[in-house]
């Protein structure tokens, strides 16, 4: 049994073999509806509980679909509807309580800690669904989809992220590290990574550059990525904030200073920080971006269970 919560944690042996799997996983079902099983029905009778203490909707539905075309079902709790929250149950005895009924625990969480307590008691495996720091299930599903539309290894790539220093950037630099591609982070100064990101970035082997223009970072890029300006629980003034990113807004003429044939990509939800000629262009592949996330994390729960191929 494997828990999966951030990249940092998890080989990079293990991360491509998810990656590949999920390759396999995705052509061998070609021709198969939403909720027909793959064959051998690797995970069924096993039962994944989902709790999302944040909005979700391509999350929620992936992970859903993932387990059911394994075999197995899924559950989703409403974190308002247990003692958890509510009552006082403390999280090593909600933990026991998942664990003799479920097989696996996928939560998102507005807490880093939280996720380690519940690993702490969990005798199942936990999957870290976003958290503050990170959003490791997207981030690997993201390179599948780099790869998958570039037909190449993505340490071959230019990546650039213009953009917030969020969650889901801090598991791209963690990708970044792991799969030794050349990141460039387009960024205004005052959102910058932070320190601890800062030193997890020197103190590791990496081809990752910063700058305070976006045009910088989209410079030759082979994707660019971005993000909503304000997350989920950011406890900013979201005026000042988007005030500071006026000038990282992915237009048309920013993605002229990239390669060609380079593509956007999206996590989403969007905000504004993208155009609509960008968002509804050919170059973007968000929707295949979104539905990709199905097959990865189908690999990632194999992950979990020791079942990888
Ligand atoms: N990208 C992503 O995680 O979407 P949801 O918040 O809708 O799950
Ligand atoms: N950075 C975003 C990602 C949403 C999927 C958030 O945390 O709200």
């Amino acid at each position: 049994m494997k828990h999966f919560i951030n990249l940092k944690d998890i080989s990079r042996k293990d991360l491509r073999k998810i990656i590949n799997d999920a390759k396999k996983r995705k052509i061998a079902r070609k021709k198969l509806n939403n909720l027909d099983v793959d064959k051998g029905a690797p995970l069924k009778g096993k039962l994944l509980i989902q709790m999302f203490e944040k909005s979700s909707l391509r999350t929620r539905l992936s992970f859903y679909l993932a387990i059911k075309q394994l075999g197995g079902s899924a559950l989703t709790l409403r974190p308002d509807e247990l003692h958890l929250s509510k009552g006082g149950e403390s999280i090593g005895d909600t933990a026991k309580i998942l664990s003799n009924f479920g097989n696996a625990f996928m939560l998102r969480t507005s807490s880093d800690k939280k996720l380690e307590e519940f690993k702490k008691y969990l005798s199942i495996p936990i999957i870290n669904g976003l958290s503050p720091s990170s959003h490791p299930t997207q981030i690997l599903s993201d390179i599948f989809t780099v790869e998958e539309i570039k037909k190449k290894p993505i340490s071959k790539l230019n990546i650039a992220w213009i953009g917030d220093s969020n969650n889901v950037l801090n598991s791209l630099i963690t990708a970044s590290i792991k799969f030794s591609f050349k990141l460039n982070i387009g960024c205004p100064k005052k959102y910058q990574p932070n320190k601890k990101i800062f030193n997890y970035i020197k103190n590791n082997k990496n081809k990752i550059s910063i700058y305070s223009d976006a045009k910088n970072a989209a410079y030759r890029a082979d994707v660019i990525f971005s993000d909503k300006v304000v997350s989920m629980n950011d406890k900013v003034n979201k005026v000042k904030k988007l005030n500071y990113f006026r000038k990282f807004r992915i237009d048309k003429k920013l993605m002229n200073i990239a390669k060609k044939d380079c593509i956007f990509l999206h996590c989403l939800p969007r905000g504004t920080e993208v155009n609509e000629d960008v968002f509804f262009s050919k170059q973007s592949k968000v929707w295949q971006q979104a539905l990709n996330r199905v097959h990865v994390q189908k690999s990632i729960l194999l992950y979990c269970f020791g079942k990888l191929r």
